[in-house]
């Protein structure tokens, strides 16, 4: 799919690309990205702005790119085994109608390729405890649990297997992932420090501006979020139009009625002509120039229909797609067949690295040892 007018300018991490790359480092691990999303619940405009729509623009770029649908991560916390294959056959539709090119990148399910777990089993065995426990992702949702799963603690060790299996060099993400992409960078150092250099040191790569972390729309101090228990905090893409009119009429702005973009100050109203910025594909100074004599309330359903006319096409194309699960299970398939073949490679090389592989001498040999 082509974004129309599609203006999302992108930044880096505030560490340079490749500060920490020296000139043979860069030429050993060419620049290849990975990303990948959990099979729970729907896409939101957070998911969308931050992470699936800089996607489709690196797909556009040609870029490399290997993106999986982590449903092993999305067993961390209690899930539904019945509702699981359906929401990864959903996915996998909402991610070809946004615009993924199953023949132009790497699209598979991460539980159908076994060297994830294996590779995390080995950095697990190099982190530390300590390290997790401060994870905020891990805080935020352990806080209100009694018993945390111990999948919980260590996914973040898993994400840094899934990223490091294919010696990723950039991992597009919202700014939430930062910390998770932190503990892969350590564990790609220790590791190369302790058994010889084998993987890139990953880099975020995230959309600019404040599609990189889209609000609630009940509180803009937090972000919008799938874990989130109020459904009117977020927009899915498979909202109806009435849904979305409502969850954008309720939104929490503040008390001023004109429309002004100032993120600090007035997150709320901001949140919503970023939302208006992406999905028209107009600048957030030319929005503002033209609803200079609206009010806030009135602005609500201009975004609303807005979000409206953006999703539709994309919801019509999920609607398509699902109707041929073989197609969606095909395209599955043949990521993981790519994606095994890249990372047993990288398996391999850590299994000799580590001590776990030997080479059986002739009897020959052994007696000349002798
Ligand atoms: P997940 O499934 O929670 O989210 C998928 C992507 O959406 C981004 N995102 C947001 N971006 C902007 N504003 C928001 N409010 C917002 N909410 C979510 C996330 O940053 C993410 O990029 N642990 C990861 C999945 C994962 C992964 C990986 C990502 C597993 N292995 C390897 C990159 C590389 C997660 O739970 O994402």
């Amino acid at each position: 799919m082509i974004f129309p007018r599609f203006r999302i300018k992108f930044v880096t991490h505030s560490i340079n690309l490749y500060n920490s790359y020296s000139a043979t480092a860069q030429s050993k691990f060419p620049r290849r990205i990975f990303s990948g999303i959990q099979p729970t619940g729907q896409i939101h405009l957070g998911n969308y702005l931050g992470a699936v729509s800089q996607w489709v623009k690196l797909q556009q770029n040609n870029e490399d790119m290997i993106l999986s649908i982590v449903d092993l991560h999305s067993m961390t916390l209690p899930h539904d085994p019945k509702t699981l294959p359906n929401s990864i056959l959903e996915m996998t539709a909402t991610l070809l109608a946004c615009g993924i090119d199953p023949s132009k990148v790497i699209l598979f399910q991460q539980s159908m390729v076994p060297a994830h777990t294996h590779l995390s089993w080995c950095l697990g065995c190099i982190s530390t405890m300590a390290r997790l426990a401060h994870l905020p992702t891990f805080k935020e949702k352990s806080a209100n649990l009694k018993d945390v799963p111990l999948g919980l603690y260590i996914y973040p060790v898993l994400q840094a297997a899934d990223i490091l299996a294919y010696k990723a060099t950039h991992v597009p993400v919202g700014e939430d992932q930062t910390q998770n992409i932190e503990l892969t960078q350590d564990l790609a150092r220790m590791f190369n420090n302790r058994f010889g250099e084998t993987f890139p040191i990953p880099h975020c790569i995230y959309t600019g501006s404040e599609f990189s972390r889209l609000k609630s729309l009940r509180d803009p101090s937090k972000k919008m979020s799938k874990s989130d228990p109020d459904p009117k905090s977020r927009i899915c893409l498979n909202d109806s139009p009435d849904d979305i009119l409502k969850k954008i009429k309720k939104s929490v702005t503040d008390f001023t009625s004109e429309v002004t973009f100032d993120p600090d100050k007035r997150p709320g109203v901001s949140n919503l002509i970023s939302i208006h910025s992406f999905v028209s594909g107009r600048t957030v100074e030319e929005i503002c120039g033209e609803v200079q004599n609206v009010n806030t309330g009135k602005y609500k359903l201009q975004v609303a229909e807005a979000v409206i006319s953006h999703v539709q096409p994309i919801q019509k194309r999920i609607d398509d797609l699902m109707s041929d699960e073989e197609y969606l299970a095909k395209v599955l398939k043949m990521g993981a067949e790519k994606a095994t073949e890249i990372s047993e490679n990288t398996l391999d090389e850590v299994k000799r690295k580590l001590g776990l592989q030997f080479r059986i001498k002739s009897a020959h040999q052994q007696k000349i040892n002798v």
